[in-house]
């Protein structure tokens, strides 16, 4: 039976792939690398690094695989993801039934943590359920980009006894999640914590974490708000995109004291 191996390599920093993800790096027969063009080759280029370092035998194969294009200017996200999905699991699914033998193991290396806002498991399932190709597989965690951030910013993610929302740009900006102070934003392309009222709100906010253009801005909103409004702007025209994430922390509300 095919096997198939998704691996979690961690935020940016090599040294994040943890050792049950080196032994199952070195199961691996064949690696479908996906591109999504433009400027992100250079995470392309990180998992071919992840893969040189922690390989073993140079055996293994590399297939790349260029995304489907995605309508990021429909209004109907959730459609416009699904539609997306649907294409991705089409190439998926002639990958692994032309590029993997019978008895070969294949893998996706998944940026991060693959449970954590990251779409292979879903287009795995979707590839599974069309039945045009079977095989088993399995999970290694990774360190997500919200724990590059906390280690980096030295906290801790939740306060005593309290809940944590992991959330969007796109939805913060539609205002604070309610029945929680601390969330923490992913897929920001706008700086959405600039539609909040700052008071009373600490931001813990990094980017290119674990890469060696990290950057990290820690303070009260109402001052740090504007400086990671700039330094973010200033460091997407530099390298042409940029990956940050940020934790904010309210005064807790006397409900949840
Ligand atoms: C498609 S999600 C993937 C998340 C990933 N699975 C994880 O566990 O972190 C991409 C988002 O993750 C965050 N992200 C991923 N890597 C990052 C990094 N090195 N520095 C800052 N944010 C990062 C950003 O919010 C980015 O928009």
């Amino acid at each position: 039976m095919k096997r198939l191996l998704v691996i979690g390599i961690g935020a940016g920093d090599p040294e994040h792939v943890t050792a049950q993800a080196v032994r199952a790096l070195n199961e691996v027969d064949v690696f479908f690398v996906i591109d999504k063009g433009g400027d992100t080759g250079e995470l392309v280029a990180l998992r071919k690094e992840v893969c040189e370092r922690y390989i073993e035998d140079s055996s293994y194969r590399i297939v790349e695989v260029r995304d489907p294009p995605r309508d990021r200017a429909a209004k109907a996200y959730g459609a416009a993801v699904d539609d997306w999905r649907r294409r991705r699991s089409a190439v998926w699914q002639a990958l692994l039934r032309d590029e993997l033998d019978e008895d070969g193991v294949g893998a996706f290396l998944v940026w991060g943590d693959p449970s954590l806002y990251d779409s292979t498991l879903a287009v795995i399932e979707h590839v599974l359920a069309s039945g045009d190709v079977s095989f088993e597989y399995e999970v290694v965690p990774g360190i997500s980009s919200v724990h590059a951030l906390t280690a980096r910013h030295r906290v801790a993610l939740n306060r005593v006894g309290g809940a944590v929302q992991i959330t969007t740009g796109r939805r913060l900006a539609a205002g604070w999640p309610e029945g929680v102070d601390d969330v923490v934003v992913m897929l920001d392309a706008d700086c959405s914590f600039r539609h909040l009222d700052p008071a009373g709100i600490e931001i813990y906010w990094g980017a290119y974490l674990g890469t060696p253009d990290e950057l990290l801005v820690a303070g009260p909103l109402a001052d740090a708000g504007a400086e990671i409004t700039r330094v973010r702007a200033q460091a997407r025209e530099r390298k042409g995109w940029i990956m940050d994430t940020y934790l904010l922390r309210r005064s807790r509300s006397r409900e949840s004291e």
